[in-house]
């Protein structure tokens, strides 16, 4: 440990440094325009890989963006450790509410502001740099490969077809993933669960073309309108969702896993003060922490149609849209899901319209295990670096790949991340406290040398 920090400590410009070059890269994956800068962080991804003193490194092209691969094995008696991150980023609008620019890194009250400054540049290259650290001192414990990939942010869709290809070359004891949050530096936390995801988008079509409102309003269906009706009737008082059988395969916890869930550190105050709001909303008989972490959720995520142009004109649109995503829990099939969406939302459809549902990607929903020898390693890398116990928590956000590994390669996951729900991801001003990045950095290694002792 002393090593480590001792290390860490003399590097800790270059390790800034390092990650600042990564985060200038903008690898926007859901914007074709952005396509060489998202390969050539690929690139920089590898050579970084390789100079820590990764082997076979390779940058393995697939239909979409590549997968960065690297490795050493020091042993193949020895356990596997898989870290699996990812290189690419969501896009960074509206531009104009960022403080600092989102590819320009800069430091603010001991934070460092950047598009993928958490999500999930920061976190997973906290892993390049303990593993540098590990074979700088010699004290690689077992045997590790990382796997980078570029698609996460939409959806990861050709990660299957690279994970059923390459199962020997992957093969492994346990994936490592830092891409989630803790509750705070003082609140250490591992998260034991990921929601599933099931995201489509819906179009509603009135008239054949875009209609003067006045000649024709209150006459013909209005998609917007009908639109927002059929929206609004996706909840019900309660703030339960209205699709039938939406919550058939829910799973329920027992009363004694709600306290202790319940029982985690949160101060609704500070919640509601810190996102400006007065009030937070959600599915009656649930708490704010029950309603991220246990509870399915469905949101709309754009809606658009008619005019929003300059100024105004009175039009009666054809069409209009809206991007919607539910939030899956235990034991709900995203397949199912959209299926019962996709039915109930054709089905209460008036016939003034007409309805097209088309789903985007999916994902399933995880829980972790807490009684495996890597997640004991993850709670006793954390007490020993933070000194204090990790408390579990279920994370509201979705890494499809969690349920991917474990279907095609039957390896569980441990989700040891270093972010906080605070850090904006997905939104303007991302951050990611330095702090953080060098308790990462300085915990990655007690993980390694953990797994490696318990596993024996
Ligand atoms: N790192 C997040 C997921 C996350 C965030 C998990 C916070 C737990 C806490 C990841 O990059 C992400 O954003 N995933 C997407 C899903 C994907 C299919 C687009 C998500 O959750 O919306
Ligand atoms: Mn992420
Ligand atoms: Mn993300």
């Amino acid at each position: 440990m002393q090593e480590i920090k001792k290390y860490v400590e003399e590097n800790k410009q270059r390790f800034l440094d390092e990650l600042f070059e990564l985060l200038r890269f903008p690898s926007i994956s859901a914007d074709p325009k952005y396509k060489e800068d998202v390969l050539k962080t690929a690139e920089y991804v590898a050579a970084k890989l390789q100079a820590a003193g990764a082997e076979q490194v390779e940058v393995c092209s697939t239909a979409g963006y590549p997968i960065v691969y690297g490795e050493k094995i020091i042993d193949p008696t020895k356990p596997t450790v898989l870290v699996y991150g990812h290189y690419d980023v969501q896009p960074a609008d509206p531009l104009e509410l960022w403080e600092t620019p989102p590819f320009e890194p800069t430091i603010r009250e001991g934070k460092i502001f950047a598009r993928g400054a958490c999500d999930d540049k920061g976190q997973f290259y906290m892993h390049v740099k303990a593993f540098e650290i590990m074979m700088q001192t010699n004290s690689l414990p077992c045997n590790i490969k990382f796997m980078i990939e570029g698609e996460e942010e939409v959806g990861s869709s050709n990660l299957d077809k690279f994970v059923a290809a390459n199962k020997e070359r992957l093969k492994a004891d346990v994936v490592l993933i830092s891409d989630t949050a803790m509750i705070s530096l003082e609140n250490p936390s591992l998260e034991t669960g990921l929601r599933g995801l099931s995201y489509l988008e819906v179009e509603v079509t009135g008239p054949n073309r875009d209609l003067h409102s006045g000649v024709y309003g209150g006459v013909v269906a209005n998609p917007a309108t009908i639109l927002c009706q059929m929206i609004a009737s996706l909840h019900d008082q309660n703030n339960h969702i209205t699709i039938p059988g939406f919550y058939d395969d829910v799973e329920s916890l027992t009363e004694e896993e709600r306290e202790m869930l319940n029982a985690a550190p949160y101060n609704e105050e500070v919640y509601k003060k810190d996102l400006g709001v007065e009030d937070v909303w959600g599915e009656l008989g649930y708490t704010t922490i029950e309603r991220t972490g246990i509870r399915p959720t469905l949101e709309v995520n754009g809606i658009w149609g008619g005019y929003i142009g300059e100024g105004a004109k009175t039009v009666l649109p054809s069409k209009a849209y809206a991007k919607i995503s539910m939030r899956l829990v235990p034991n709900q099939s995203s397949e199912k899901i959209t299926q019962l969406f996709k039915q109930h939302f054709e089905n209460i459809a008036p016939k003034s319209v007409k309805v097209k549902v088309s789903p985007h990607h999916g994902g399933e929903p995880v829980v972790t295990p807490t009684d495996s020898v890597a997640f004991r390693a993850a709670e006793k890398a954390i007490e020993e670096s933070f000194g204090k116990k990790p408390i579990p928590t279920r994370g509201g956000g979705s890494i499809p790949i969690v349920a991917l590994f474990e279907r095609e390669l039957q390896i569980k996951t441990v989700l040891m991340g270093f972010g906080l729900d605070s850090d904006n991801l997905h939104s303007p001003n991302e951050k990611y406290d330095i702090a953080n990045y060098f308790k990462g950095i300085e915990t990655i290694p007690l993980f390694h040398k953990y797994f490696a002792e318990l596993s024996k």
